[in-house]
């Protein structure tokens, strides 16, 4: 295994200017000390997003993209890691560097890639197996079902044989311990029985036609099984490890990032729908992994386009799954539509019925009018009071819509119920904030962002002063010793401050950040502040400070106060603890 070394990275970062590259893609205009301007990785009116020349790193505050020089050129021109730095240190004119081969570097690696190289080795084997003997069930299976050898190389299709422990022992040979492929999600380890049995290891797939699930950047994350038979489940996947989150992903992300300038991206439910549709051409294809639509897999999507269309499957549970489905993408303001498919069939059969230009000519309606198609099913419009019903609820659907969209359905409304247009006016007027009952839009609410990790943690004001504390920090403005690491509680936030001061670039750092999500906060955290010069910033340093010191001091003195309401009143101890919470409020008046 061979890698870049680490100073060859900082000069080629020194030497590819983040302002200069990101002007060539996007229009910027320089504000305060950062130039801002429209994010091209989402659709929007008003600039969020920012280009900071002083520690070389770029934010979106719309979609929370963000990262290095090397993470922009990965997205915009959907290529791999090594791709980016290839062609920077091309345009820089700076020769490539002999590879670091670290004989070290496999033992050291984070497990995180051991368990990435474990899942691409999985996905090798079972892909070759589908080509032998032992393999021949599956490929039957899969060319059953109408799929082509070309497709099936496209999506690295594969087979788990019928045998108990092929995957499990070829990788245990090529290295991995079985401690890796447990976590990997491969295998599955029983620890020995009391009666001094041995361990017993087994592959977690068997006998079922394999579907890797890759990301963007081509790794492999994960598998969904496909059985041959009956046999349940239908699909195997594998469950939540430390390099897959099922609500995070999209299947197909790998073949999406390299379809430039897609208008639309369709989400389907299935695996088999979306290799399916890809085979007849369809471009801009992927599914969820076998969870309903996640918030963050709305956010991902609006990278690829900048419309989602609906493809889930025309039986009742998937007409259910849309309604939910648009609540997400309307929270997360991605522009939605739904497609029609007739006769309860699945985008897999419907294709296969009636053929490329069938899919082609199929009906798309706009969320809205789904919506309100959904909810006149529920009311008799053959009554007075089912009209009435029906127009009041279709009020809540239609207030959120822009002024344009709004008339055009009022105009339908007022035929379908025989209300003047007025009257439905006034009733969308009179219209609660839209409400969150299933298949109504709801108002757009922050993401709930990092919600976990700030569970044990005092409060987000603390957060985000320990975050501020950090870009100040960054910046190498603050005098020598101003902070330390008692400053921060978190552990994420603890190990930035450690590389800060022990001197990594915040590129470097950035670059380094274990996975998207920390990848984003790192960008956002080592952002230069917005503090002019350096009396400016050692002033905010010193209101994060005290903003930290104090929360734990109320902390202390709401503990105090606890403490000494449930003692007894003569308790001894309650004039020593008086004295203390009457220094704190001291204190905290100090600081104040
Ligand atoms: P469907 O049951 O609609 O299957 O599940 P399908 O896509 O039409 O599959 P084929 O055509 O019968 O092969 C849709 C998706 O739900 C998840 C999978 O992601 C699947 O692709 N699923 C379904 C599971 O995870 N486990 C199951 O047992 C079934
Ligand atoms: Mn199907």
């Amino acid at each position: 295994m061979a890698r870049y070394p680490s100073a060859w990275l900082d000069e080629l970062r020194s030497r590819s200017d983040i302002v200069q590259i990101i002007s060539g893609y996007v229009g910027l205009k320089k504000k305060g000390k950062k130039y801002w301007g429209l994010c091209p990785f989402h659709g929007e009116k008003t600039a969020s997003f920012s280009v900071d020349g002083e520690q070389q790193l770029y934010y979106c505050f719309g979609c929370k993209a963000g990262g290095t020089v090397f993470q922009f050129v990965m997205d915009i021109e959907r290529c791999s890691y090594h791709e980016a730095v290839e062609m920077l240190a091309e345009r820089a004119h700076l020769p490539l560097p002999e590879m670091e081969q670290d004989e070290d570097y496999e033992r050291r690696r984070s497990r995180r890639e051991r368990l990435l190289e474990a899942n691409r080795q999985a996905a090798k084997f079972y892909h070759e197996t589908l080509f032998k003997p032992e393999g021949e069930p599956s490929l039957a299976y899969l060319r059953r079902r109408g799929l082509s050898d070309a497709v099936i190389r496209k999506f690295g299709l594969g087979a788990a044989p019928d045998d108990w422990t092929a995957l499990t022992d070829h990788l245990t040979e090529a290295g991995f311990t079985l401690d890796e492929l447990s976590a990997a999600g491969l295998t599955i380890v029983k620890p020995p029985d009391r009666d001094g049995g041995k361990v017993r290891a087994f592959d977690m797939f068997r006998k079922r036609a394999m579907f890797p699930i890759i990301d963007m950047y081509k790794n492999v994350l994960a598998f969904g099984g496909r059985s041959l038979d009956k046999t349940e489940p239908k699909y195997l996947n594998t469950s939540d490890t430390p390099v897959f989150n099922k609500r995070k992903g999209v299947y197909a992300a790998n073949l999406l990032r390299q379809q430039r300038h897609l208008e639309r991206v369709i989400l389907v439910e299935g695996y088999m729908d979306v290799v399916s549709l890809t085979q007849f051409g369809v471009e801009g294809v992927c599914a969820t992994l076998g969870t309903a639509l996640t918030n963050e897999q709305a956010r991902l999507l609006r990278r690829f386009a900048p419309t989602v269309y609906l493809g889930y499957d025309g039986d009742s549970a998937g007409q259910h799954a849309i309604l939910r489905g648009l609540d997400i993408l309307q929270e997360e303001g991605v522009p939605a539509r739904v497609l029609d498919f007739p006769d309860g069939l699945d985008p897999d059969e419907f294709i296969r019925r009636d053929g490329p230009e069938g899919f082609a000519n199929l009906k798309s309606v706009s969320a809205a009018t789904y919506r309100l198609r959904r909810l006149k099913e529920g009311f008799d419009l053959s009554t007075q009071e089912g009209r009435i019903a029906y127009a009041r609820e279709a009020a809540r659907v239609l207030a959120p819509l822009d002024p344009v969209e709004r008339a055009v359905h009022l105009k339908q409304l007022s035929l379908e119920t025989g209300f003047a247009p007025e009257t439905l006016t006034e009733q969308l007027n009179l219209s609660p904030p839209p409400q969150a009952a299933a298949g109504t839009p709801r108002p757009p609410r922050p993401a709930p962002l990092r919600a976990k990790k700030e569970e044990n943690t005092p409060s987000e004001g603390n957060i985000s002063a320990q975050e501020t504390l950090l870009g100040l920090l960054a910046t190498g403005q603050l005098p020598k010793d101003m902070i330390s690491e008692k400053d921060f509680d978190d552990d994420e936030l603890k190990s930035l401050y450690r590389s800060l001061v022990s001197g990594q670039s915040p590129a470097s750092l950035v670059d380094a950040a274990p996975d998207d999500e920390t990848h984003s906060r790192y960008a956002r955290i080592l952002l230069s502040p917005s503090a002019e010069n350096k009396d400016q910033m050692i002033a905010m340093a010193n209101q994060c400070l005290n903003r930290i010191r104090s929360v734990d001091l109320q902390k202390r003195y709401q503990s105090l106060m606890q403490q000494i309401s449930s003692l007894p009143q003569d308790s001894p101890d309650i004039p020593a603890m008086l004295m203390e919470a009457q220094a704190i409020r001291k204190k905290l008046g100090e600081i104040r």
